[in-house]
């Protein structure tokens, strides 16, 4: 018999002196051989030879049973995998469940060592690494997490929407961080497209640390996995950007309602607000004359007193109504934050009492926004109390500033577009409340106290203060958790904090005003009070008028004193055209109302121009008066 040279020397070298082998066959496929030795040496007969071929016929049979046993497993592993996939792609919409479930399911179907998935991002077509899995002790961590448009093996596939196989990965022309593939010890990979509809959403990327040259089914099977994976990715995709839209919607939705809301109702309650104003002020104003004319001792005096404190409440009420309304006038300047915080919580020390602790934490340095200082402190008061209504038993409040960029889009519960805003967030440890209160809490009369403790109007107030500033409110809270209400103030960066006026002014003086009000008595009252502080005063009850007194009034006039809503003409536009006409003459602007908010934010104020809010006392006209006439 011819035996192979090395065949021949293994026999030698194992001492066997007969040896009898007969092939193992099975379904007419040769598996191998069985052998039989004998170390003294004989003659094997015809019954050895068949004893042999039977024991080997056995065996070849035995042999292919478990080879077609192992396949038929993994058959049913590769059938079990697919299937889930499909489950899934029908079932699941969780874009994360469905990627960690497919790099787990390529990784045991193949049987590599790392499987991982990239997906498009944006529209340049580059590719971030979505998910990642690993037998065993592959550093897995590290390597680049972006590839840029077409780079690797993963970029080229997604750009050819081909499988594209590497037995040889570091050789590959196409190959990207090679070194992290070294550390890894990756050396095969086989890459298939993510296709969905007509477009490639990305790359499945399967490698080994063994050498391995993946055949026509590893590759066909890969990318029917592939395409199912795809669908799933695709749809939990769809489903995530269509959920999210549809939340943006609902938020802006929700805000716009508030704001409609808001804004029918502040209209109302401003319209009112502004009528009575103008009765205020006459009230006012003559009982102050009254009252300053009346000898300390006469018997009237408890009377107008009473009559006074009453005009003043209604007074407070209607600025609460303004205020809410957004129509009120204000005195915008650059505060600092800080400072009135600092201020305020003095002050909020007696309104809250002893049980509830005050915290301030306030930004480094100053915290300026353009407000009206008056309004602001109005804010924190009303908050204040709300957080003592919420906190019976004790408790703490936190004010706290802070700078704060705000982003597109913007914190959830916020409208604002982005740029530099102070964060003034007022929280307590109260009882807090539940979603069906949080949402009505800006409502104007909307209240949870008992009749006679609440009006309902201080946070109606306070957002409507928040907004004419310009600024956005949101409020945090649930049940027994607190409450947290952040206002977003636009930052006032590079201007100057104002100071107090410094010199006292005299409240006389002998100038020329000229006084524009088409409101008959309210202007007969300013009128007398100028006059009596020494003044010479001209009457206009109309701009037209006042407009026709600037051009023939022969002498100096060195005041206008013009209510800022007017019919024909605004305040502000008589004054700028007086100021034309005559540049030197100075201008206080005064009023209880503006219909344009925008109005309010620029220059009442300024060199030669003051504003003073209706109503006001006589002295509060005669001091405003001289200060203006004073600046220079
Ligand atoms: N800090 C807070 N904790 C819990 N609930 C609050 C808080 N602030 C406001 N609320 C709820 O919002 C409602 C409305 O508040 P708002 O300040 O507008 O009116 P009010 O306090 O009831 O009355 P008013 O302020 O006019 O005296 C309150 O009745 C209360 O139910
Ligand atoms: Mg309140």
């Amino acid at each position: 018999m011819s035996l192979l040279p090395e065949s021949r020397a293994r026999i030698e070298r194992s001492g066997y002196r007969a040896l009898l082998a007969v092939p193992l066959v099975a379904h007419d496929r040769i598996l191998g051989a069985l052998a039989v030795g004998d170390r003294e040496g004989r003659v094997f007969t015809g019954d050895d030879q068949q004893l042999v071929q039977g024991f080997a016929d056995q065996a070849a049979l035995a042999l292919a049973n478990a080879e077609l046993f192992q396949e038929t497993r993994a058959r049913l592993n590769q059938t079990r995998r697919l299937a889930e996939l499909s489950q899934l792609v029908t079932s699941s919409l969780d874009q994360r469940l469905v990627l960690d479930f497919v790099a787990e399911a390529a990784l045991d179907l193949l049987e590599v060592d790392l499987a991982r998935l990239w997906l498009v991002e944006g529209t340049d077509g580059h590719l971030r690494l979505a998910a990642s899995r690993a037998v065993g002790e592959l550093p897995v961590e590290g390597g680049v997490e972006l590839l840029p448009p077409g780079a690797g093996l993963a970029g080229w596939v997604v750009k050819e929407r081909r499988s594209r196989s590497a037995p040889d990965l570091l050789s590959d022309p196409q190959v990207f961080q090679k070194d992290w593939f070294i550390k890894a010890g990756i050396v095969s990979q086989l890459v298939v497209p993510l296709v969905a509809g007509d477009a490639a959403i990305g790359a499945l990327v399967v490698s080994t640390r063994t050498r391995r040259v993946f055949d026509r089914e590893d590759v066909e099977l890969m990318e029917i996995f592939a395409a199912k994976a795809a669908i799933a990715l695709s749809n939990a995709r769809l489903y995530r950007d269509a959920r999210e839209a549809y939340e943006q919607l609902a938020r802006a939705q929700e805000l716009l309602t508030q704001a409609q809301k808001m804004d029918a109702v502040g209209r109302l309650a401003g319209g009112i607000a502004h009528d009575f104003n103008n009765l205020l002020t006459v009230i006012i104003g003559r009982l102050d004359a009254m009252l300053e004319d009346l000898p300390q001792d006469d018997a009237r005096r408890g009377d107008l007193d009473l009559i006074a404190g009453a005009a003043e409440r209604a007074s407070a009420l209607t600025r609460q109504l303004l205020a809410f309304s957004r129509r009120q006038a204000l005195a915008p300047t650059v505060v600092d934050l800080n400072k009135v915080v600092a201020d305020v919580s003095l002050l909020l020390r007696r309104l809250i009492g002893e049980d509830i602790e005050i915290v301030t934490t306030l930004a480094p340095g100053s915290a300026p926004v353009r407000a009206d200082r008056g309004q602001v402190e109005q804010v924190l008061v009303n908050l204040a109390a709300n957080a003592r209504d919420a906190m019976p038993g004790g408790g703490r409040l936190t004010i706290s500033t802070e700078r704060v960029e705000v982003m597109d889009p913007p914190p959830p519960g916020v409208d604002a577009a982005s740029g530099t805003f102070v964060l003034l967030a007022v929280t307590d440890t109260g009882h807090g409340m539940d979603a069906d209160t949080r949402r009505r809490v800006f409502d104007p009369f909307f209240t949870t106290k008992e009749v006679g403790r609440g009006t309902g109007l201080g946070l109606a107030t306070v957002y409507g203060i928040v907004k004419q500033h310009d600024g956005h409110i949101a409020v945090d809270s649930s049940p027994g958790a607190g409450a947290s209400f952040r206002i977003y103030v636009p930052l006032a960066e590079g201007d100057t904090i104002a100071t107090a006026a410094s010199a006292a002014p005299r409240p006389a003086g002998s100038e020329t005003i000229l006084l524009v009000e088409d409101e008959q008595q309210v202007r007969s009252l300013a009128r007398q009070v100028l006059e009596a502080a020494g003044y010479r005063v001209i009457e206009a009850a109309l701009p037209a008028d006042a407009l026709r007194i600037v051009e023939e009034w022969p002498e100096p006039i060195h005041l206008l004193v013009t209510d800022l809503v007017m019919p024909q003409m605004s305040g502000r536009a008589v004054a700028d055209t007086v100021c034309r006409a005559r540049p030197a003459i100075k201008v206080v602007f005064i009023s209880g109302y503006s219909a344009d908010a925008a109005e309010l934010a620029t220059d009442l104020e300024g060199p030669g121009r003051g504003f003073l809010a209706k109503p006001f006392t006589g002295r509060a006209l005669a001091l405003k008066v001289r200060e203006v006439l004073d600046r220079h």
